[in-house]
């Protein structure tokens, strides 16, 4: 039994260094060109600082800048293009990253 769990914990560590992986390399492949390598930038001079929001925030804005109704600075069109091929996974990936960022 006691192997089983230990089993278990293991494969969810390893899911998740995947899935934090995962979610640093889209972050700098997506996200960091207009927010900063650290999320403290304001993209293209508008948006608010991103790191260190809650993860729950942030999934919330993508989801729907992703659906085409969140519009703050008037350039809601521009986050929706760039979150619009991602799944809702990587979206929650993506905002527990940020979440994380230091
Ligand atoms: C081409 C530049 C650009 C890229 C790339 C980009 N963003 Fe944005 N982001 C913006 C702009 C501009 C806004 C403000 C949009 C608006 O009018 O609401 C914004 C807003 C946001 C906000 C809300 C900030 C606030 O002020 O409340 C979050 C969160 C966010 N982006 C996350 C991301 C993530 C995650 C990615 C990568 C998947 C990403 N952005 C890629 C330009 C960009």
């Amino acid at each position: 039994m006691q192997k089983i769990g230990l089993l278990v914990l293991i494969i969810s560590l390893l899911f998740s260094n995947v899935w934090g992986g995962n979610a640093a390399s889209l972050y700098k492949s997506h996200c960091a060109g207009c927010h900063g390598k650290h999320g403290k930038k304001r993209a293209v001079g508008v948006s608010a600082p991103i790191k260190g929001r809650s993860a729950a925030l942030t999934y919330k804005q993508l989801k729907a800048y992703k659906e085409g109704k969140l519009d703050q600075y008037r350039m809601g069109k521009l986050m929706k293009a760039r979150v619009d091929s991602l799944s809702d996974a990587q979206l929650k990936a993506l905002a527990a990253y940020i979440a994380s960022m230091r």
